[in-house]
Formats: C-alpha cells, sequence, structure tokens
C-alpha cells in the first residue's frame, strides 16, 4: 500500500471502536493519515484503548444522532469512512425504530454538515444483505436487491442516498460486504465462521444443519484493505458507486471442514438436516477486481488460524460473554 494520498489527511471513522475500526484504524494511523474516531462504545473500547498514546489518533465518545458533536467532529475532516450502525439482522431487528434513527436517518445531517465542513470523500459500508435469498445464483451490482430485514433496508436506503448525495466536491462510494472474518481487537463472535471457530474450540463437536448453503466471508484484513483502498482510490473510479466486496462463497460445511483441518481433526463433525432459515448467498465481486483491482488475499482459513492463535495467546476464552455478541450486548445495555 502506497503513501497516504496528499488531498487526504484526516479521516473520521465512525464506529471505529467496531469489530472492523478496530483493525481499520491502526492501519489508517500506521499510513499516516490522522484519525478520529467517534463511538458511543456500545460494546467496549477493547479495539481502540491501546491507540491512545498515538498522536495522531484522537476520539471522541458520542453518539451518532447527536447532531452537536456529529458537527464537533468534522473541524478539518477530509474524508468519513462511516462505521457506526446497529450491525447485524438480528441486532437490528430488536428495534426497528431505534435502527433506523441510528442506520439511515443519521445519515442526512452527517452528510450535510460534512459538506459544510469541507468534507470530500465518504464511504459507506454496506452489505450483501440487500441482495435477500438467492439461491446458488450469483447475483451482481445490476441485480436488484430485495432486503427482508430492517438491517438491510436501511442499508439499501442509504446506498441511494450516498448515491444522490454524491457529487465532483463529493466523492461517495458503497461497498457492500460479505460476512466479515478473523480476528479483532473487538471481537465478533455473532459472524458465521468466528462462531463456528469458537464453538468448536470449545466443544470439541460442530453440528451442521444442511451445510450445502453458501454465504460469502470475507476476511477482516481484506475488508480493511478495501476500505484503504477506497480512501486512496481516484475520485472517477469510485464516485457514486456501488461495489460487492463479498470475498469466498463458501459452503458451511466447507468452513466447519476447514476448522476441523486447523484444529488437527479434533473436532466432532456431525451432520444435522438443514434448518428453516438456510439462507444460500452466492456473490459476484467481480467489479471490484475489474475496476479497481481488489481482489481477497485472504483465506477462510486464515480466519480460523488466527482466532485460533488469539485463544491460545489468551486473548480470549469465552465467546458467550456479550460483548463478542451484538444482541446480547444491547439487550444489556437496556437500549431496547
Ligand atoms: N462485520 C460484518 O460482517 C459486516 C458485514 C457487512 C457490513 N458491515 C457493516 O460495517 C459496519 C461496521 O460493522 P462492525 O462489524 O465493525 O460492527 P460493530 O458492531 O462491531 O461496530 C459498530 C460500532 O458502531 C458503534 N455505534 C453503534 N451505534 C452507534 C451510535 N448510535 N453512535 C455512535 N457509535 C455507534 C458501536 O459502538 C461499535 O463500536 C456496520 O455498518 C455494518 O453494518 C459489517
Amino acid at each position: 500500500m502506497g503513501k497516504a494520498l496528499k488531498e487526504i489527511k484526516k479521516i473520521l471513522v465512525t464506529g471505529g471502536a467496531g469489530y472492523i475500526g478496530s483493525v481499520l484504524v491502526p492501519k489508517l494511523l500506521h499510513l499516516g493519515y490522522e484519525v478520529k474516531v467517534f463511538d458511543n462504545l456500545t460494546y467496549s473500547n477493547s479495539g481502540i484503548k491501546d491507540l491512545f498514546g498515538n498522536p495522531l489518533f484522537s476520539f471522541i465518545e458520542a453518539d451518532i444522532r447527536d447532531l452537536e458533536k456529529v458537527k464537533q467532529s468534522l473541524n478539518e475532516v477530509d474524508c468519513i469512512i462511516h462505521l457506526a450502525a446497529i450491525s447485524n439482522d438480528p441486532s437490528a431487528e430488536l428495534d426497528q425504530s431505534l435502527t433506523r434513527e441510528i442506520n439511515y436517518d443519521a445519515y442526512l445531517p452527517l452528510i450535510q454538515y460534512a459538506k459544510k465542513a469541507g468534507v470530500h470523500r465518504f464511504i459507506n459500508p454496506s452489505s450483501i444483505g440487500v441482495y435477500g435469498i438467492n439461491f446458488d445464483n450469483y447475483v451482481n451490482e445490476n441485480d436488484p436487491v430485495n432486503p427482508l430485514t430492517e438491517y438491510a433496508r436501511c442499508k439499501v436506503k442509504s446506498e441511494v442516498l450516498i448515491k444522490e448525495q454524491s457529487s465532483s466536491d463529493f466523492t461517495a462510494v458503497s461497498l457492500r460486504c460479505g460476512t466479515v472474518c478473523g480476528w479483532s481487537s473487538r471481537m465478533r463472535f455473532d459472524l458465521s465462521v468466528n462462531t463456528l471457530t469458537a464453538v468448536a474450540l470449545n466443544n470439541k463437536r460442530l453440528t451442521v444443519w444442511g451445510g450445502g448453503q453458501k454465504r460469502p466471508q470475507i476476511h477482516i484484513d481484506d475488508i480493511t484493505n478495501f476500505f484503504v483502498s477506497l480512501v486512496m482510490a481516484p475520485s472517477i473510479k469510485i464516485n457514486g458507486k456501488i461495489f460487492n466486496a463479498a470475498g469466498h462463497n463458501t459452503e458451511v460445511m466447507q468452513i466447519a471442514e476447514t476448522i476441523k483441518k486447523v484444529l488437527n481433526n479434533d473436532l466432532e463433525l456431525i451432520s444435522a438436516p438443514p434448518r428453516e432459515d438456510e439462507r444460500s448467498y452466492c456473490v459476484s465481486s467481480e467489479l471490484i477486481e475489474k475496476e479497481l483491482g481488489l481482489f481477497p488475499k485472504k483465506t477462510i482459513e486464515d480466519a480460523v488460524i488466527d482466532i485460533v492463535k488469539a485463544y491460545h495467546e489468551g486473548k480470549w476464552n469465552n465467546y458467550l460473554l456479550p460483548i463478542y455478541n451484538n444482541v446480547k450486548q444491547i439487550k444489556e445495555n437496556k437500549l431496547t
């Protein structure tokens, strides 16, 4: 990765203390960007606590719905990576109106203040969940969306808004991410590969329901590199666009077998009949590869290895703790 582009020096990462932000923010700092994290610490500060000595790093603990704090945070910011969200389907269903407030209503004021403050780039993390259920057909960015949950509906609406707000002075792009996997210092054990790995390590047995259903997965190192590339990309290549970043379309049974391999076969795999909600997604990431040269370099096996390594290093043990699970933690915080 090259040096920071001149015109983007300072980046505001909302939700930067989250799972993705905790890997992304250190990368941006390492590249010489000034990074301000804006986060209400819904889950924990574990992903950013080691950054406080870094002169390029600053932190605002606030809610994205607090417009005064949003306004104050934008001074001299060139680019926003807007990760703050209720960030999966089940947690977004807990209180749909709260989800709408955070995952959609907060966008327009943020963008309006950002434009006034001279911000000229906005990177929006969307989700392949916008496609709904697709059985083994590869979907691409030209296919219709079919959002089935409040989370996905907010993602679709935010993409539309981002596109509308893009202009020659305001580069705005959406990245439809696959399910992210791998180790982060703000760990989530409510994401499929991460959860399966934790259950396997803990129980030495893993039940796979169905197993043939495909789930696009992308390593956290790859998705954070993609975000960095969107910071650096020439505006003309990304402005007003939507890119899939789905990574590997992998059957759940293949994931389980990968985990078994990493655990040196010390795992009993049990096959069970498919359950009701066995969604199958198959998403094409050809566009981002063709237009921006971005493709995943890490595998699901790499993600599993990193999580197992973190376990043996004592970085986590009880994957059932609420801090690792967005639904549990939101309930615990009494946000709903
Ligand atoms: N992790 C994935 O697999 C994945 C896949 C597709 C899209 N995304 C999207 O990427 C973004 C980040 O995901 P993540 O996995 O890092 O999630 P995360 O839940 O770990 O992080 C979200 C962060 O946002 C913060 N936040 C939540 N509500 C806030 C509010 N009202 N004000 C300020 N901060 C708030 C939280 O404290 C948390 O630190 C989300 O938009 C998510 O929808 C994630």
